[in-house]
């Protein structure tokens, strides 16, 4: 995916007395990129991968996506794009705590219209490749931190997206199971996704392709 932000900006509404969260923020992030975010706390990191997301919409700039301005999509063509297009991770992985490993990777596919045995093919095939085979039927309380962040890589990885977002993906992780994130995002990064994380971790951040950091809502230069 190709994504092009110019002077964005983010104002909250009822945060504190319109205090931006993004202040002008300007970057080409490249198809097959691998981009890690880094920055102090509250200088707007999640901000800006929830406005690349589709998750939430900038106060003021241009966006645009594969050469598309996003503000011209409508909300159908948003949420077409959200589930269609982009992958997202999160640090508290964001799984559903009723279903099983295989129902939280189907999910995903249901919602894009998938018939059951594609659904259920497809999942567990998802899940093997994450190394979670013999899982498929745990709930997330029954996984390690280190599964759980599988589980959603494969749900991630669900509707084959071209744009993985992982916000934190490692940070409720320890240091073994993060490189093992680490090496799939790497993994899936190689065959072509593009992928934007967003990291306290200077290790990992070093090993992504190219960092932008991030402070008070801008980007150092
Ligand atoms: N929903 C919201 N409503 C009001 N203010 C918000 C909201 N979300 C974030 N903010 C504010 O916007 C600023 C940027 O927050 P953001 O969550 O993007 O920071 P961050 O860089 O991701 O921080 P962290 O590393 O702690 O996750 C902060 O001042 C925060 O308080
Ligand atoms: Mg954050």
């Amino acid at each position: 995916m190709s994504i092009k932000c110019s002077e964005l900006t983010k104002v909250y509404e009822g945060g504190h007395s319109g205090w931006p969260a993004l202040r002008g923020i300007s970057f080409h992030i490249k198809p097959g990129e691998f981009v890690a975010v880094t920055g102090p706390s509250g200088c707007g990191k999640s901000t800006l991968l929830n406005i690349i997301g589709l998750l939430d919409e900038p106060s003021g700039g241009k966006y645009s996506l594969n050469g598309r301005n996003v503000f011209t999509l409508s909300d159908l063509e948003r949420s077409d794009t959200r589930r269609d297009e982009i992958g997202f991770i999160f640090q508290s992985f964001h799984l559903l705590n009723r279903l099983s490993s295989v129902e939280n990777v189907a999910l995903p596919l249901m919602y894009a219209g998938a018939g059951r045995a594609e659904m259920h093919e497809r999942a567990h095939a998802l899940l093997r490749r994450v190394g979670l085979h013999g899982k498929e039927k745990k709930i997330p309380l029954e996984l390690s931190g280190g599964e759980r962040q599988r589980v959603a890589i494969a749900r991630a990885l669900a509707n084959s997206p071209k744009l993985i977002l992982a916000d934190e993906p490692t940070g409720n992780l320890d240091s073994a199971s993060s490189k093992e994130i680490m090496q799939m995002l790497t993994d899936l990064n190689a065959e072509g996704i593009t992928v934007i994380m967003v990291t306290h971790d200077k290790e990992l951040a070093a090993r992504a392709g190219r960092n932008l950091r991030m402070r008070d809502g801008r980007l150092e230069p």
